[in-house]
């Protein structure tokens, strides 16, 4: 199957637990800018160095640099059957500059989830930093509390998992992101060869039950 799809969705609204299932499903790679941009902050990069302060007080990183970081991955030689966007485009100028490049994408879910579920799901989240495990307090806790059940390795809690910055997260997301659902359900509207099919689910139920429902949307392409 030949899938370009992108996750649409408010931090904390499942996109990377949900990218974990279907790239395993679809055999297609998960490109998570949020989690190039931790790898570039771990490792210093000059990326990395830009990108710290925005990320930690909940603000977008600025888009040229998003921009030309996707551009660069999606032309790797593993995005040749399909990719799964988790993450990006997060602004209108972000998947104009996607329009351009003539990057096209073949479907766009956008999970629904309302600001006080995020919240929770967000402040219980718990992370193994070496393989990206993604855990919750109450929702998917590991067999043993705080340990990864793989490794056995402690969890950590993401910096920006503090509560006064999942408001601020939530907020830019209100701005920035959410806006995209429009931009994209009025492009389908406007049916073009290029436009992306788009579909908005509700995400509030369990995660096996999201992951079925994404898995069917997907395979009826
Ligand atoms: P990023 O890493 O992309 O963070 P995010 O969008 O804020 O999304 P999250 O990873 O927080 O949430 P998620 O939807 O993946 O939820 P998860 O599956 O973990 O970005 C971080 C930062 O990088 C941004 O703030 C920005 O600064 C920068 N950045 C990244 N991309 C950018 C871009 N394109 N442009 C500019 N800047 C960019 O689930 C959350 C929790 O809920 C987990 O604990 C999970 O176990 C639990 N959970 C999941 N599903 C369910 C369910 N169905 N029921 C119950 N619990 C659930």
């Amino acid at each position: 199957m030949f899938m370009k799809i992108i996750l649409l969705g408010a931090p904390g609204a499942g996109k990377g637990t949900q990218a974990t299932f279907l790239k395993e499903t679809f055999n297609i790679p998960q490109i998570s800018t949020g989690d190039m941009l931790r790898s570039a902050v771990e490792a210093g990069s000059d990326l990395g160095k830009k990108a710290k302060a925005f990320m930690e007080s909940g603000q977008l990183v600025p888009d040229q640099l998003i921009i030309d970081l996707v551009a660069l991955r999606v032309d790797q030689a593993d995005c040749d059957n399909g990719f799964l966007l988790d993450g990006f485009p997060r602004t209108i100028p972000q998947a104009e500059a996607m329009k351009e490049a003539k990057i096209n994408i073949d479907l766009v879910i956008e999970i629904k989830v309302p600001d006080q579920i995020i919240i929770e799901r967000l402040s219980g989240r718990r992370i193994h930093k070496a393989s990206g495990r993604i855990y919750h307090t109450k929702y998917n806790p590991p067999k043993i509390e705080g340990l990864d059940d793989e490794t056995g390795e402690p969890l950590i809690i993401r910096v920006d998992d503090a509560k006064e910055t999942i408001m601020k997260r939530l907020e830019t997301y209100h701005q920035e992101t959410e806006p995209l659902a429009k931009f994209y359900s009025s492009w389908e509207s406007h049916s073009s060869i290029e436009s992306p099919k788009f579909v908005s689910i509700d995400g509030t139920g369990s995660s096996n039950d999201i992951n079925a429902l994404l898995s069917k949307i997907i395979s009826k392409q």
